[in-house]
C-alpha cells in the first residue's frame, strides 16, 4: 500500500516551542485534532470540537481572509474569552486541508 504524501506543512507555536507539522488532508478531524495530537497541550479540545468551551484558541500569524471567524457560535465563544481580536480562531473550527498549507500558528494558553 503506498503511503499517502504529506502535502501539507504547519508551524505551530506553544509555550515558547517551534514545531513543523506535516500532514495531509483528512488524517486530522481539525486542527485542535492535530494540535492535541502533535502538541501536547494539556486541557485543549474540553467540548469535543463542539465550538463551545473556548480551550483551542489559536493566533493565525500569517493568515489571510479567507480564515476569518463566519460562525457566530465561534465568535461568541471568542468574545468571551479574549479581546476578540481578528487573528484569533477556534482551531476545532478549521479543517486541515491543503487550503491551510504554509500557516503559521500560535496556540494560546487553554
Ligand atoms: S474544542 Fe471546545 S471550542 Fe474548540
Amino acid at each position: 500500500m503506498m503511503e499517502r504524501e504529506k502535502n501539507i506543512t504547519l508551524f505551530i507555536e506553544y509555550n515558547g516551542n517551534r514545531q513543523t507539522v506535516e500532514t495531509f488532508a483528512g488524517e486530522y478531524r481539525n486542527l485542535m485534532v492535530l494540535i492535541k495530537d502533535q502538541m501536547w497541550v494539556e486541557g485543549i479540545g474540553e467540548c469535543g470540537g463542539m465550538a463551545r468551551c473556548g480551550t483551542c484558541m489559536v493566533e493565525l500569524l500569517n493568515a489571510g481572509e479567507n480564515l476569518a471567524v463566519t460562525d457566530t457560535k465561534e465568535a461568541a465563544v471568542i468574545r468571551r474569552s479574549t479581546t476578540a481580536h481578528s487573528t484569533i480562531r477556534l482551531a476545532c473550527q478549521i479543517l486541515v486541508d491543503e487550503t491551510i498549507s504554509g500557516l503559521q500558528i500560535k496556540v494560546l494558553e487553554p
